[in-house]
């Protein structure tokens, strides 16, 4: 057996006995994979994830960067009241608000589209939890707006910070592994915000997320 198919398989044991059929999540993996958009959603233990992370903080703002299908953000609307979801292709928002229209989610959601950077600029705060999965070029710019937006005591959590290993290389040239060296690197230095980073293997390959808890003003005294 080779490691990628071990991972597999070991993401459909915990699939099929912690989260099981879902015919929303699969409708709208069926619809993204019709109109062509690329399979960059994330995994279903992710997505479920997301949703214990947002119950876990007390979520009712949740801000999303990157809706693709809009596969994340029906994970995160099922567990907030309020969902903002930044996107810059017009078709790939459309396909998103099919997908929440099927899942009964269409009213608590809000589509952006456009770029990220000219949305956040409109956008106030506080959110409870901000998930950064756009271009990953441009996460130190995305770090400061949710640093802006998310209220003490909220998470901040970025997608696809591992790349196979990529984040290590410090002579890279792709944009995307320079984009999270320096979102790590700002974040680890930044004031008021303590994060960590876990790597995960599965049906999405070898990544990782950040995770990162704004510090309520009792911490950020101590
Ligand atoms: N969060 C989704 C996957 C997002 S894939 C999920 O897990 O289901 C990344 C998305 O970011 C793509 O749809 C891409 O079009 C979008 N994107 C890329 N650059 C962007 C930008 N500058 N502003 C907003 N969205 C952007
Ligand atoms: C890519 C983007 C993602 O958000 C993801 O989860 C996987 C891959 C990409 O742009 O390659
Ligand atoms: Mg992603």
């Amino acid at each position: 057996m080779t490691a990628a198919s071990a991972w597999d398989d070991v993401d459909r044991y915990f699939h099929q006995h912690l989260i099981g059929d879902d015919p929303a999540l699969d409708g709208a993996l069926q619809r993204a994979a019709v109109a062509g958009l690329p399979a960059h959603d994330v995994a279903p233990n992710q997505g479920k994830l997301l949703y214990l992370l947002a119950r876990m903080c007390g979520a009712r703002r949740v801000l999303e960067l990157g809706t693709l299908a809009g596969y994340s953000t029906i994970w995160l609307a099922r567990a907030a009241t309020e969902v903002v979801s930044l996107e810059l292709v017009p078709e790939h928002a459309a396909v998103a608000g099919e997908n929440l229209r099927a899942a009964g989610l269409a009213d608590r959601v809000t589509i952006l589209t456009g770029d990220a950077v000219e949305g956040l600029a409109t956008l106030e705060e506080p959110f409870d939890l901000v998930f950064l999965d756009a271009d990953k070029q441009r996460n130190p710019e995305y770090l400061e707006h949710a640093l802006r937006l998310t209220r003490p005591g909220g998470v901040i959590v970025a997608d696809n910070v591992v790349r196979d290993g990529a984040v290590v290389d410090a002579s890279s040239d792709d944009p995307r592994v320079t984009g999270v060296r320096r979102f790590t690197e700002a974040l680890g230095a930044a004031a008021g915000v303590t994060a960590t980073a876990v790597q995960t293997v599965g049906s999405k390959g070898w990544d990782g997320f950040v995770l990162a808890l704004v510090e309520g003003a009792e911490r950020q005294a101590r």
